[in-house]
């Protein structure tokens, strides 16, 4: 199989459903993986309708489980002996505190621990590129994200269990924990036979934004004025998976298909070795290859 392959999460919906659209145009063999077959395989029918492309696959698994996200990396390992482009799209807004059956709270693990622990199971699988590319989809609200060096279990905005918590304030630590976690990556990775970016895709009309919880509804529908479609929302990852200007750029955040400064305070080298040792921790049972520690 010569085309390029991309492995994209979240493409039932929004960006990634435009995202996968747009690269199958150009070509790609596009694997979707989905928690819904039937969305799943609606997509498939759309994208090989859609494009003229027949290579369109997909692989069932919810990413708010470790043994899933597992089990999605062994099926397309069986399946395929490498990968050129991992999209990690998916992600999640939730209205109230949520836990996993891995025990955390769930926009913490769907849109951070999730990519984290799929993207170290693939590593193989994309060095056997020319020129693997991850693409972590992060977002501008990680300016407004925390971390908390004391909290073992990645609390973010999340508290403590029985105490408060902030809906915005954890996805936005989410956020800051995908940004944190490329750049970690990148470093760890030394050579650039394979790179990893972070992508803000713009505030976009989508059902995340459309039916955001809560309060944020309201602010949904005051940045309309201001907010994109999802074929505008697409093209920094479609850009980030495509473009040869990318070429061995790694560990930088793309907004507007440019590099962007990334401001956060918690966002230090202290802090990315600890992040990476304690998502390790959460995951590490689910690696067949135990990754390095920080050091
Ligand atoms: N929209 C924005 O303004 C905006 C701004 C900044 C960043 N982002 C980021 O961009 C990415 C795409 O967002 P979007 O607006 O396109 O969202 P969306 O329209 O709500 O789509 C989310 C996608 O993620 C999938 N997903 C959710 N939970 C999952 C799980 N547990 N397992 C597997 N798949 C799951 C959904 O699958 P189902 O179809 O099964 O629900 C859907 O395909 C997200 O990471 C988001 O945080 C979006």
């Amino acid at each position: 199989m010569n085309s390029p392959i991309c492995l994209i999460t979240g493409a039932t919906e929004g960006v990634g459903k435009v995202t996968a659209l747009e690269l199958a145009k150009k070509g790609f063999t596009i694997v979707v993986a989905a928690r819904n077959a039937n969305k799943a395989a609606a997509l498939k029918r759309q994208i090989e309708t859609l494009s003229g492309n027949a290579s369109c696959e997909y692989i069932v698994a919810d990413l708010a489980s470790f043994r899933q996200v597992r089990q999605l990396a062994e099926t397309f390992r069986r399946r395929y002996s490498r990968l050129d482009v991992l999209i990690n799209n998916a992600g999640i807004f939730l209205p109230k505190r949520t836990q996993t059956e891995d025990g955390f709270e769930a926009m913490l693990q769907v849109n951070y621990l999730a990519p984290f622990l799929l993207t170290n199971l693939l590593l193989a699988e994309l060095r056997r590129s020319e020129q693997g590319r991850i693409i972590n989809l992060s977002s501008s609200v990680y300016t407004m994200g925390k971390f908390d060096p004391t909290n073992q279990r990645l609390g973010g905005g999340a508290g403590p269990v029985e105490g408060h918590f902030s809906v915005l304030g954890t996805y936005a630590a989410s956020k800051l924990f995908v940004l944190m976690f490329t750049e970690e990556l990148a470093r760890r990775l030394h050579d650039i036979s394979i790179t990893v970016n972070a992508v803000h895709p713009g505030i976009v009309r989508t059902r995340m934004m459309l039916q955001a919880p809560g309060v944020l509804r309201l602010v949904s529908y005051l940045s309309l004025p201001v907010s994109i479609s999802p074929l505008e929302g697409a093209r920094t990852s479609v850009y980030l998976a495509t473009s040869a200007e990318v070429k061995g750029i790694s560990g930088q955040y793309f907004a507007k298909s440019k590099r962007s400064a990334v401001k956060n305070k918690f966002d230090t080298t202290a802090n990315r070795a600890l992040l990476w040792n304690l998502s390790l921790n959460a995951v590490e049972s689910h690696l067949a290859t135990p990754v390095r520690r920080a050091s």
